[in-house]
């Protein structure tokens, strides 16, 4: 038997305004799009904003669902839709902010299983390294250099 170690290493922001402006405004648009989340069932809202390589930036928030699984989280509306528009542009940077209707959200929230999967599969697909910068409402904003360090030992099109 061995052992096998993974680490994971997130570089953490005090606020919003220690973030390059590029990135400030990245995530501006993230919080923006957050509150017109349709979330009647949870309260809880989340924005993600993708900036491709060609300056673009797609947006994303979650959309539930009175069947509950039939929602998608924001993570997924954001990337599917920069996937089906720009399918040959390369994602730049992901921003993501989440707050709750009824309590704030000081903590960064990260991105949850199923979107760092889905999100991954872009990675591979275009053999770079994307950036995620997330947060909650206010407060420290987290920043992953990749998907891979967000999903160790993941599966992808090479296990196939
Ligand atoms: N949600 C997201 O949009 N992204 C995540 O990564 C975690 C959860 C949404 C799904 C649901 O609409 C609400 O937050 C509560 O789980």
């Amino acid at each position: 038997m061995k052992e096998l170690i993974i680490s994971s290493s997130f570089e953490v922001f005090e606020s919003i305004n220690e973030l390059p402006s590029d990135l400030q405004s990245l995530m501006m648009e993230a919080i923006e799009i957050r509150k017109i989340a349709y979330a009647p069932y949870s309260n809880f809202r989340v924005g993600t904003a993708i900036l491709l390589r060609n300056g673009k930036i797609i947006l994303g928030s979650n959309q539930e669902n009175a069947a509950y699984p039939s929602g998608l989280c924001a993570e997924r509306v954001a990337i599917f839709q920069a996937g089906a528009i720009y399918p040959s542009v390369e994602i730049q940077a992901v921003a993501i902010s989440a707050a709750s209707d009824h309590n704030p959200t000081l903590q960064p929230i990260p991105p949850c299983g199923a979107c760092r999967q889905s999100m991954h599969e872009y990675e591979a697909k275009q053999n770079q390294e994307i950036p995620v910068y997330f947060m909650g409402e206010s407060g420290e904003v987290y920043k992953s250099k990749s998907i891979s360090n967000l999903l160790p030992l993941s599966f992808d099109k090479k296990h196939l």
